[in-house]
């Protein structure tokens, strides 16, 4: 069979979509363009409406497949898929698979039935009690850098937020079985590790924990031999321990990175939103980073126009802002999402009020971010290369990859093939969203 899979949303996601991949690859099915595709896979978001809707015009472009070819069939999974269930099968005939966050591990079983009888439909919708394990199958090519589940699910309920309810509760993975796979990654070539979770900060605590903490874990999967570098997310600012904060100082290959969602510089929206922590924690959180780490790339996500936010409110915001200076930021207009607490809320912001705090946030962040690029300049970085560069237009390949702070750099350099490796490059210019740089050492 032929496959394309198409995934919106988080890198839970997307780490989601990468095993999907991978396993179809060992069963010999092939992936292939949108065009040549009998079967999709859509990985859906439901985190705010505008994703949400995506996922129905892109199932209506996909209509056209069917159209022209009933053996074509889509497969629904993700966060949507979780929350609208079964009822896309009434919408759209040709979704003949809806599989939500647990049901990954049973994905490539069921689309092979699929695949063998047409009038198979088939729904993986149940929460399971337990983290879904699932068995790992590498292709032969690995890119250098993976991303390894921690935790699945959310027990935060944050007011705006769905995933809770799209994600399930709270389930840590064992602690054994992330360093096997980090081991087996970093055997097979992979040189970078990202770990994930709604909430990594919280892994181990809930009942499914097998004693180790979060710090523990970095501390043990930053020991395998041959890992280059370690990056984690999210990190949710209420449970980060000052043994993760402290690891940014004491662990060699742990990256100087850190995600770290404030939403709102307002206490009274903090409480509301339930986000648990005070502006003040927030603010010394930074400060211990920092001087544990001085150089620490800070980025974090925004929203504005939670129900009930005042002028005042969204100035603490921008006046936050100011003093962290964070890199770059994920800044969203307040979506009400179906169950949640917000959306019950009365105090709703007007959507042009929205529109211009957004506007006014993301200019702000402009400021700040080619700032924090521009003080890059001069400075030796090592990049881990991840392709060629779109740039390119001249003779000298040019190459494209990230350096420690996670920073997309981009720099010439003649050898035939750099995928892969880590070079050293000193930086001489800062672009709006990325840098240039010269080679400074040899590539390992
Ligand atoms: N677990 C992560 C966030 C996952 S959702 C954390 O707690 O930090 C990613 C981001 O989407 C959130 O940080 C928030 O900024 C945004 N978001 C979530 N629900 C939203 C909503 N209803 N409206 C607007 N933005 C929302
Ligand atoms: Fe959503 Fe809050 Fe959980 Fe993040 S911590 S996934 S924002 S409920
Ligand atoms: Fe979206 Fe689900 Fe991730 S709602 S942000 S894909 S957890």
């Amino acid at each position: 069979m032929k496959f394309h899979i198409i995934t919106f949303g988080c890198q839970m996601n997307v780490c989601d979509s990468d095993w999907l991949s991978y396993y179809l690859q060992t069963l010999g099915w092939e992936p292939v363009a949108e065009e040549e595709a009998e079967c999709f896979i859509v990985n859906t978001c439901s985190v705010r409406d505008k994703p949400e809707q995506k996922v129905y015009s892109l199932l209506g472009r996909l209509k056209e497949y069917w159209e022209a070819n009933p053996r074509c069939f889509v497969a629904v999974g993700g966060c949507v898929a979780q929350q609208v269930g079964t009822a896309f099968w009434k919408r759209f005939p040709f979704v003949r698979l809806i599989f939500g966050t647990d049901g990954v591990a049973n994905v490539p079983a069921a689309l092979q039935q699929i695949a063998d009888d047409p009038d198979q439909r088939i729904s993986l919708l149940d929460f399971l009690d337990e983290y879904p394990e699932r068995e790992n199958r590498f292709p032969a090519f690995l890119p250098a850098q993976a991303f390894v589940n921690i935790m699945q699910g959310c027990d935060n309920f944050c007011a705006y937020c769905i995933v809770p309810y799209t994600r399930g509760r709270q389930k840590s993975r064992a602690s054994r079985l992330v360093l096997d796979e980090c081991r087996a990654l970093v055997d097979r070539g992979v040189r970078e590790i990202s770990l994930l979770g709604q909430n990594v900060n919280s892994y181990g605590l809930d009942d499914h924990g097998d004693g180790v903490s979060f710090a523990e874990l970095l501390h043990k999967v930053a020991a395998i031999p041959g890992l280059d570098r370690l990056r984690f997310t999210t990190s949710h600012p209420k449970d980060i321990a000052e043994e993760v904060i402290q690891a940014f100082g004491s662990l060699p290959n742990l990256c100087p990175q850190l995600h770290l969602p404030v939403q709102s510089g307002s206490d009274a929206l903090l409480k509301s939103m339930g986000r648990k922590y005070t502006r003040k924690r927030y603010e010394k959180i930074v400060r211990d980073l920092r001087a544990v780490c001085p150089d620490i790339a800070l980025t974090t996500d925004l929203i504005v126009g939670f129900p009930g936010e005042t002028d005042q409110d969204f100035e603490d915001t921008l006046q936050l802002m100011r003093l962290v200076r964070y890199e770059s930021s994920f800044s969203f207009k307040y979506s009400d999402r179906p169950g949640v607490r917000a959306e019950r809320m009365t105090n709703k912001v007007p959507e042009a009020v929205k529109q211009e705090r957004l506007q006014r946030l993301q200019a702000l962040q402009a400021e700040h971010t080619i700032q924090a690029l521009e003080a890059r300049v001069g400075k030796q970085d090592q990049v881990l290369v991840e392709g060629r560069s779109r740039k390119s237009d001249d003779e000298t390949p040019c190459w494209r990859g990230r350096d420690l702070g996670g920073r997309i750099v981009n720099f010439h350099g003649d050898a035939p093939d750099l995928v892969g490796k880590i070079v050293p490059v000193t930086i001489t210019k800062a672009k709006k969203h990325s840098l240039w740089g010269e080679v400074s050492g040899s590539p390992w």
